[in-house]
């Protein structure tokens, strides 16, 4: 059973194993990816059912880039798809929609559904659903700090909030909790700044068969967790 009063608020997922789980069945890994995608609606739905206030998806990262072009370019059509199918579901769900990472780095089409579907969803008040598209840790960071520099911020003014206000994910709170499927235990260049102190849950459970229970489960296993923070437990204060 799950605490309600100890919800994280942010839940961030390294969706992996989609290439692996094609390959367990023989199929080409954009099979893989077709299931993945599949999977992310149930998990959306799932997370906005439980009340979880941001959700953010790491779908490609901008190491992704480097994979041969031919998977590249069937995961960019499968995300265009992806996206001007869901558009309306997130509209229907009051979902916030809205994408990190170097986007313009994404064919045009889909930045400008991306757009839309960022325009679309700003008035909305339910989950905020966060995609990590052609995004990178380590990339959001430099890019943070050239707009510091560009800016002509005073350097006294650089904190920690004010540095954070100028990443991709400005506004949001950090990751309470981050699930990384596929047996993996690394971080692979997701949201370095904002994981400082996130509790991690890894499975070796492959992304498209992760499933509501083992969401749940790993909700379940965060909320047993004591967060410290770097301080003394309370009970021993
Ligand atoms: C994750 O699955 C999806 C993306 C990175 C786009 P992978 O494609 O990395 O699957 P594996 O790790 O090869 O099994
Ligand atoms: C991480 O998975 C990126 C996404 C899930 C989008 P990768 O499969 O790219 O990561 P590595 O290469 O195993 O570290
Ligand atoms: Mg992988």
């Amino acid at each position: 059973m799950l605490s309600r009063d100890k919800m994280p608020a942010h839940i961030g997922i390294i969706m992996d194993g989609n290439g692996r789980w094609a390959k367990m069945r023989g199929l080409p890994r954009i099979e893989g990816h077709r299931k993945g995608a599949e999977k992310a609606k149930e998990i959306i739905k799932a997370a906005i059912e439980l009340g979880i206030e941001t959700l953010t998806l790491y779908a490609f990262s901008m190491e992704n880039w480097q994979r041969p072009k031919n998977e590249v370019s069937m995961l960019m059509s499968l995300l265009e798809m992806y996206l001007k199918k869901e558009l309306n579901a997130f509209i229907k769900e009051g979902i916030q929609f809205r994408a990190i990472g170097e986007i313009w780095r994404l064919p045009e089409k889909i930045q400008s559904i991306i757009r839309e579907a960022e325009d679309k969803t700003s008035g909305n008040t339910g989950m905020t659903l966060v995609a990590a598209l052609s995004y990178g840790g380590r990339n959001e960071i430099v890019r943070a700090v050239k707009k510091a520099i560009y800016s002509g911020m005073d350097v006294e003014s650089i904190t920690e909030d004010s540095f954070s206000a100028l990443l991709d994910t400005a506004g949001l709170p950090p990751p309470d909790l981050i699930i990384r499927t596929s047996g993996e235990r690394r971080i692979s260049n997701f949201l370095l700044w904002q994981s400082a102190y996130s509790e991690l849950y890894f499975t070796n459970t492959l992304w498209p068969d992760f499933s509501k229970e083992e969401f749940i489960h790993a909700i379940s296993d965060y909320q047993s967790r004591e967060r410290r923070f770097g301080a003394v437990p309370s009970r021993e204060t």
